[in-house]
């Protein structure tokens, strides 16, 4: 496989990594950015870029260079001087054409809806790896996912187009000329890509709604700042290996209800809601454009599968009904420099697993189960669907009697209940010490005592059950109510405190400020707590 090597030599020669420039319309990401250049010249390879590649994704042939990669005049150079070729989009039957036996192609190849391509690729007796299906449960392989990597920076987009077509703020504000009210964002589907939508939704300061057929997602659709909106019927959408399912009619039927009323409510609505090898779900009815307010945008994600939405026009935006429909399929491309680099990261991670020799020679490995889930066709035999992926085995569970450990609510994992008997010492302990203090201590301790572990106790059961995510600002209304030390302050200041006595001046002077002190400390605690509590409100 590896070009140009000899018998006589023991060390193997570095293959050559080549990288074309997307002739796909309208495509301009690049497989690999300078960056990861400079590290697959550290593993070994040589990389040889064609002349203007980068040149949609702003980076120019010099960039490469000083990388350390060298520039290929055309095309055809470029593919018939390369072992290994890294590609964004699918190759066309022309880039086929120009391969040669024993050559390794990476890139979105998606087998599934390639049959032709697959075909021919395995008649020019090359090597295929196919991003798209990296098993992408492995945890290994995440670092590898350019499909997550894409449609993260998809979601991202999805919400700057919309910002686009939306002729309004999206965080609320009240200014002098009068008081705008936040825009409502509802995600329909919260994979990778509605995650992304939310989070970047919920940072422009929007109200973000999203609801997903997996239950799963609703916590984490809350920890980026949304709010899940349930279905009122009770089914489980998850498919299997993290994705959806079709649903029952009568599912469909609660769920159009519920995005019936959302339409009606909210201003932007962004749809990433896909069903692997079937058509996208028609979630949003022409009635449903309709009724949403004029002005209000549908990003709809799922254009290349068929659209999440009856009104959406594949790769264009449109208006229907007063509504903005904006049916864009190259998302990511729209943002080529920031989704080239993370593809790049992706391959370059990809090119470390196929060399951990380090030498600049690939080993397709189809014992290792990521690189066999990724092997689309292997030396002109197709090898898709690669076989499913046996489930690792579940953990021995933990002896019955080793401490069960409990999510603590602090910083850090709080013990298992206390044994019963342990209890009992515990108890027996603290009533004889509360006797004891009872039957010897003065009268006046005994009631500041009672305060005191009354207030103990009222305080741990408040603290406690406070989130987590609260305890920031926790700290700091704790921090101005412990100014209480003021009412000592304000005591010793007092002229009837001193009355008794010829008023101390020193003291009256040390209780003012310790009263100036303490007043910042009161009100600058409960003002950086308003503060962060508002982090919190929408
Ligand atoms: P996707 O692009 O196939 O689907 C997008 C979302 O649409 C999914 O969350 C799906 O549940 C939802 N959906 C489908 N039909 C729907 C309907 N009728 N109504 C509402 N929502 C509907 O999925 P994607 O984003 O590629 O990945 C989905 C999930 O896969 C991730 O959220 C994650 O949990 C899992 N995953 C796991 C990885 C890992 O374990 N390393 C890596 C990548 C993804």
């Amino acid at each position: 496989m590896t070009s140009g090597a000899t018998t006589d030599t023991i060390a193997p020669t570095p293959q050559r990594i080549g990288v074309p420039r997307e002739i796909f319309p309208g495509e301009k990401r690049v497989a690999t950015v300078p960056e990861a250049v400079a590290k697959l010249v550290k593993l070994g390879f040589a990389v040889v870029v064609e002349s203007g590649a980068g040149e949609l994704a702003q980076l120019g042939d010099d960039d490469y260079r000083e990388a350390g990669a060298s520039i290929a005049a055309t095309a055809a150079e470029l593919w018939s001087g390369s072992d290994i070729v890294f590609k964004v989009r699918a190759p066309s039957p022309d880039e086929v054409a120009l391969m040669h036996a024993g050559q390794t192609l990476i890139g979105f190849i998606w087998p599934a809806q390639n049959p032709e391509l697959m075909q021919q690729l395995a008649a020019q007796k090359v090597t295929v790896l196919s991003i798209d299906a990296l098993p992408r449960t492995l945890s290994r392989a995440q670092k590898m996912d350019a499909l997550t990597s894409m449609a993260g920076v998809s979601g991202y987009r999805a919400v700057v187009e919309a910002a686009n077509a939306f002729g309004r703020f999206f965080n609320g504000q009240i200014t002098a000329a009068g008081k705008v009210p936040p825009a409502k964002v509802f995600i329909a589907g919260a994979g990778v890509a509605g995650l992304a939508a939310i989070g970047a939704a919920a940072s422009l300061g929007a109200i973000v709604r999203a609801n997903d057929t997996r239950a799963e997602v609703a916590d984490q659709v809350v920890s980026l700042g949304g709010e899940f909106v349930k279905v009122d019927y009770e089914e489980e959408g998850s498919g299997g290996g993290g994705y959806a399912k079709v649903m029952s009619e009568g599912f469909q039927q609660a769920q159009r209800a519920m995005y019936a009323q959302q339409a009606r409510e909210v201003d932007i609505i962004i749809t990433t809601a896909l069903i692997p090898g079937k058509p996208a779900p028609k979630l949003i009815t022409a009635e449903m454009v309709k009724s949403m307010k004029p002005g209000s945008v549908i990003v709809d994600m799922a254009a290349e599968q068929g659209g999440n939405c009856e009104l959406t026009v594949p790769g264009e935006a449109v208006v229907r009904h007063g509504v903005t429909i904006v049916g864009y399929t190259d998302l990511a491309s729209r943002m080529a420099r920031q989704s080239s680099t993370l593809y790049a990261t992706n391959l370059f991670r990809l090119s470390e697993e196929l060399c951990k020799t380090k030498d600049g020679v690939i080993n397709v490995n189809m014992d290792d189960d990521a690189i066999r889930g990724l092997t689309v066709v292997k030396d002109g035999e197709i090898t898709w669907p690669a076989p499913p992926l046996v489930a690792a085995p579940k953990p021995a569970p933990k002896p019955a009697a080793a401490p069960v450990a409990k999510k603590g609510h602090g910083h850090g994992e709080a013990s298992g209940p206390m044994p019963a008997g342990k209890l009992a010492i515990v108890a027996g302990v603290t009533t004889v010490l509360f006797a004891l203090v009872g039957a010897t201590a003065p009268a006046e301790f005994l009631s500041h005592f009672t305060v005191f572990v009354l207030a103990c106790f009222v305080g741990y059961m408040v603290v406690w059950n406070v989130k987590p995510a609260l305890h920031t600002p926790l700290m700091s209304v704790t921090n101005a109510i412990s100014s209480i030390i003021a009412i000592g302050a304000l005591v010793q200041i007092s002229p009837m405190a001193n009355a008794a006595e010829r008023p101390n001046t020193l003291i009256m002077a040390l209780a003012a400020l310790a009263l100036v002190l303490t007043a910042i400390n009161m009100f600058g605690g409960f003002a950086v707590t308003q503060r962060m509590l508002a982090m919190f409100r929408k």
